[in-house]
């Protein structure tokens, strides 16, 4: 009985956090761009190709641009997220996004693309950044995972918003190529963005970082609809004194470090295990099974509302389950789904039963990433740096990711081509078992800590969840 009315009151405190609520989704169209302009080049492309008649080497100049440019981004924009604040830094970045796209929808040159997707790429790099970052400091522990995972929900829609632009606009449309609405469109998104954080209140984790404690409290209160947010700022308070000034380098310090192995680990693990080589094959793999050109396409798109889809699933037990076992669950079935894949390729003819398992490994493929790795990464390192190096922990961790991705997307063709497609795949099963491993000896439990909580747990060299897995000595120094 009595348990219910507590029941019932934490739901009536629940609903007030409504708030919350908009304003992550409202950041999460950083995710939405990040999803859409990585998403968007692989259509375009085709089109590009006809006008400015591109080498294979162009091409890949085109399509990795905007990889380079999500590099630098994510490389400064964390300091300059802990320098200005998580909200200026947004405004800025859509101000990027817009241009880029704008830029592109009506560049002159092919060279004017190239810099102009460079452009966009800044935004990008910073996005992956500041969305997760600004969620995460806004979030009731609670909540904190889910409301993460908003941000790789819209990159999984941006990418799906992507496939269908890419549909509706090609081969042209009122009399223009295609590519330049395609490429053109990502403006639009840039707007809500820009528009929507204009709205929005400062981090107040970062603003009682430099000192505005009033305007921290005012804006606690609102995310939290109650007046007495003192305790929560206390604990903010308590971690930012304890730190000194920090910058990149501190990151290096001993007890930081078991966070940014975890940090530059993931990232480089996400990329490497290979997913955007799956997105990116998924027409060529499901037109050599044996589909045709149309149903290849809706197999493509299959794939992508499986990722939102299982993203959704995540969402739903990343606060209830823990970011760990999805994380093993997820690099687990990974491992096992890449394996077969290879299989499908070495074993001779890729028709009848043997495509259909090969469709079906795919598919599972992309679900397993969606419930773990892809997600969790990214806010796993929302979460576990300390908050005077936050943005500077996650700008490094992203930096690797995209550091990775560009260098798979570089290589995989080269490995298939020379090697085998069974190779290439058994390659990634083989990275993808190396981040089970990862994840089981390094990886820490996050769910339901607060921020400070989990900085204090660093602080003492321990690992959190460590007591769940049995006593680990960590920290080598
Ligand atoms: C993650 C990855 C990104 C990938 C996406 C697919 O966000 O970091 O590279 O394209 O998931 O859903």
């Amino acid at each position: 009985m009595s348990l219910s009315r507590i029941d019932r009151l934490a739901n009536a405190e629940r609903s007030h956090d409504t708030f919350v609520y908009v304003a992550a989704v409202i950041a999460a169209f950083n995710g939405l761009l990040f999803g859409f302009d990585t998403g968007v080049v692989s259509g375009a492309l085709i089109y590009i190709e006809q006008s400015f008649g591109l080498s294979t080497f162009m091409e890949q100049v085109v399509a990795s641009s905007v990889l380079v440019g999500a590099m630098v981004g994510a490389m400064t924009g964390g300091r300059l997220a802990d320098r200005f604040g998580r909200r200026r830094l947004t405004l800025a970045s859509s101000v990027l996004f817009f241009v880029g796209s704008l830029g592109m929808g009506l560049a002159p040159s092919l060279w004017s693309l190239i810099a102009l997707r460079g452009i966009t790429g800044l935004g990008v790099g910073v996005a992956s950044i500041i969305g997760p970052l600004y969620i995460s400091e806004m979030a009731p522990p609670d909540v904190r995972g889910s409301l993460g995972f908003l941000q790789q929900l819209m990159v999984t829609l941006g990418i799906l918003l992507a496939y269908g632009i890419n549909y509706v606009f090609a081969p042209n449309f009122l009399g223009i190529i295609g590519w330049r609405w395609m490429l053109g469109f990502g403006a639009l998104p840039a707007v809500a963005l820009g528009v929507g954080m204009y709205f929005l209140p400062e981090s107040p984790r970062w603003l009682v970082e430099n000192g505005r404690i009033d305007e921290a409290r005012d804006v606690l209160s609102r995310m939290r609809a109650r007046d007495d947010v003192d305790e929560e700022i206390e604990q903010i308070e308590q971690v930012s004194e304890k730190e000194s000034e920090g910058s990149a380098a501190d990151l290096l310090q001993p007890w930081i470090r078991p966070a940014l192995t975890v940090g530059i680990g993931l990232a480089i693990l996400q990329q490497v295990s290979g997913i955007n080589t799956i997105l990116y094959y998924a027409p060529t793999i499901l037109t050599n099974i044996g589909l045709g050109n149309i149903a290849s396409l809706f197999g493509t798109v299959g794939i992508g509302v499986v990722n939102v889809v299982m993203t959704c699933v995540a969402i739903y037990l990343v606060d209830r389950v823990g970011r760990r076992p999805l994380l093993l669950v997820g690099t687990g079935g990974m491992t096992l789904m890449l394996g077969v894949l290879g299989l499908g390729f070495y074993l001779p003819g890729l028709s009848g039963i043997i495509g259909y398992v090969t469709l079906a490994s795919m598919i599972l493929y992309v679900a397993f990433f969606a419930i773990g790795l892809g997600p969790v990464f990214w806010l796993l390192i929302s979460e576990i740096f300390p908050l005077r190096l936050r943005g500077s922990g996650e700008g490094v961790s992203s930096f690797f990711n995209w550091t990775a991705n560009l260098l798979v997307s570089l290589t995989f063709l080269s490995l298939i081509q020379r090697f085998g497609e069974a190779v290439g795949f058994w390659t990634l099963g083989v990275f993808s078992l190396a981040a089970v491993a990862f994840i089981y000896f390094r990886v820490p439990e996050t769910m339901g800590r607060s921020l400070e909580e989990i900085e204090s747990d660093l602080q003492e060299n321990t690992v959190v969840g460590a007591d769940e897995r049995g006593a680990q000595a960590d920290n080598p120094d």
